[in-house]
């Protein structure tokens, strides 16, 4: 199998033909070989025929709707993977796509770039079911997804494993871009619940009024608006994984509702008396301390502990050593090959500044630079000049500092001492300090970590 998008089949179906050209025209471009349908029945015919990688398909369509495509596909193109695109604020459209079996779902209106990497998403996870892992050129994935090798990340994917194989709650920590919905996805595919849904829910981007009736569904008449009974995420996931991304993104009052659901594991709509059980895995994800946040009042301690049962920390990218290389050739591979250039490589000096960057937005930063470097550089290798100013910048500074902090006084004391033909009595005397606190000095220098 090859990664190249040339290769990759994708059918749209939608009845509006604007819809159709647009989709059309910008996965062309992103180079899928595109199909197109504006209804059901002609997508039916489609799919006998055409060896069909990804379907994506409107859901309210005239005659047939797309939710009825969308399990005719389950059940007889196993291979095919299918992406369900809804009109804000279609929640229930949402819901009932990923019970249908739709892998992914795509809410009106999404940028380009939202539509394409939803689309790799659904693609990744098909070569994934198809071959165990699959990947651009050498580098090699070391754990479902993931790139790295380093000591600190072999350590997740220990942690991932562990996860997968329970259905504990698992709280899952690390700076922003670290890789955490990545390690979420890893957890439920890794395990029993893997074809049951998925369902993710960013907490910190949802209105707090509409937060609770989108979690757990509203009955109709619940509040001015709720024309008709709608269920909830909660439901949705009912026998697979819910994720919680930016879980402290939740008022204090949600972190209420969410524990009772935790410990009862029962829903009750918004304006409903009675509750209905829900098994549904829990996975949360957060980017800052909630310890600290406990301590502060603004997290629920027993909240923490319910999420907390198994902790999985991702280690910023910066303490990932030659991971940061890996990533950098991975990321150059696949977007060299998306934009149809043969791959670039890096000069020397170009990639020590990529492993002395500090990183502070970690593997999406690295992506993202990545990605911008392919499209602006004009030769095959890139230069130092060719790199974020800021990263240039940051690179000189470091090197700056461990000089001064470390080497320098270690270099003048051995220049003194070698003046001095290695006598420290006339040594400590010229560097103005005691002989005991040369020596001190000294025995760190011998230490070459400190
Ligand atoms: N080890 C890895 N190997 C390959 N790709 C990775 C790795 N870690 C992260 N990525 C990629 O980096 C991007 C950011 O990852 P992800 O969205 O999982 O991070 P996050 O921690 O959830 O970020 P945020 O805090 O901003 O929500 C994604 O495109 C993801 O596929
Ligand atoms: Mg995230």
């Amino acid at each position: 199998m090859s990664s190249s998008p040339a290769n990759e089949r994708i059918l749209i179906v939608d009845d509006s033909g604007t819809t159709l050209e647009v989709l059309q025209r910008n996965l062309s471009a992103a180079g899928y070989r595109v199909f197109t349908a504006p209804g059901v029945a002609e997508a039916v015919e489609i799919l006998e025929g055409a060896a069909l990688d990804l379907v994506i398909t409107d859901l309210k369509m005239p005659k047939v709707s797309g939710l009825d495509l969308v399990r005719h596909v389950r059940e007889n193109f196993k291979d095919t993977e299918v992406m369900m695109i809804t009109g804000y604020p279609s929640i229930e459209g949402a819901v009932n796509a990923i019970k249908s079996g739709a892998e992914e779902f795509l809410a009106k209106p999404f940028t380009d770039e939202e539509l394409l990497s939803a689309v790799q998403r659904a693609l990744d996870k098909l070569k994934l079911r198809r071959s165990g892992h699959a990947t651009p050129g050498h580098v090699v994935p070391t754990h479902k997804g993931f790139i790295g090798d380093s000591e600190a990340m072999r350590d997740v994917f220990v942690a991932i494993n562990k996860a997968a194989s329970t259905s504990a709650t698992v709280l899952i920590t690390g700076e922003s871009g670290t890789g955490k919905e990545l390690v979420s996805r890893a957890t439920h595919y890794g395990g029993p619940r893997s074809s049951a849904p998925f369902v993710p829910v960013n907490c910190g981007g949802i209105p707090e009024a509409l937060l609770e009736s989108e979690l757990f569904g509203h009955v109709k008449g619940a509040f001015t608006g709720a024309d008709e009974s709608r269920a909830g995420f909660f439901h949705a996931a009912d026998g697979g994984t819910i994720f919680l991304d930016e879980v402290s993104d939740m008022s204090l009052a949600m972190q209420v509702k969410l524990l009772r659901v935790l410990q009862d594991k029962e829903v009750c709509m918004v304006g409903s008396n009675r509750s209905r059980k829900v098994d549904v895995r829990i996975l949360a994800a957060t980017n800052r301390d909630l310890q600290g946040l406990v301590r502060k009042g603004l997290f629920r301690e027993d909240l923490f502990y319910r999420l907390n049962v198994i902790t999985v920390f991702i280690p910023p990218l910066r303490e990932r050593g030659d991971d940061i290389l890996l990533l950098a050739h991975h990321f150059v591979t696949k977007f060299s090959a998306e934009s149809g250039r043969s791959p670039l490589c890096f000069s020397d000096k170009a990639l020590q500044s990529l492993m002395s960057y500090n990183w502070p937005g970690n593997v999406r930063e690295l992506e993202n630079v990545i990605q911008r470097l392919v499209v602006m550089t004009d030769g095959d290798v890139i230069e130092v000049p060719d790199l974020p100013t800021l990263m240039r910048f940051s690179a000189l500074r470091e090197r700056g500092l461990t000089r001064t902090l470390a080497h320098v006084e270690a270099e003048y004391i051995s220049n003194v001492l070698s003046s001095v033909e290695g006598n420290k009595t006339l040594a400590a005397q010229s560097l103005g300090i005691n002989r005991k606190t040369l020596r001190e000095k000294l025995r760190k220098m011998e230490k070459p970590s400190s």
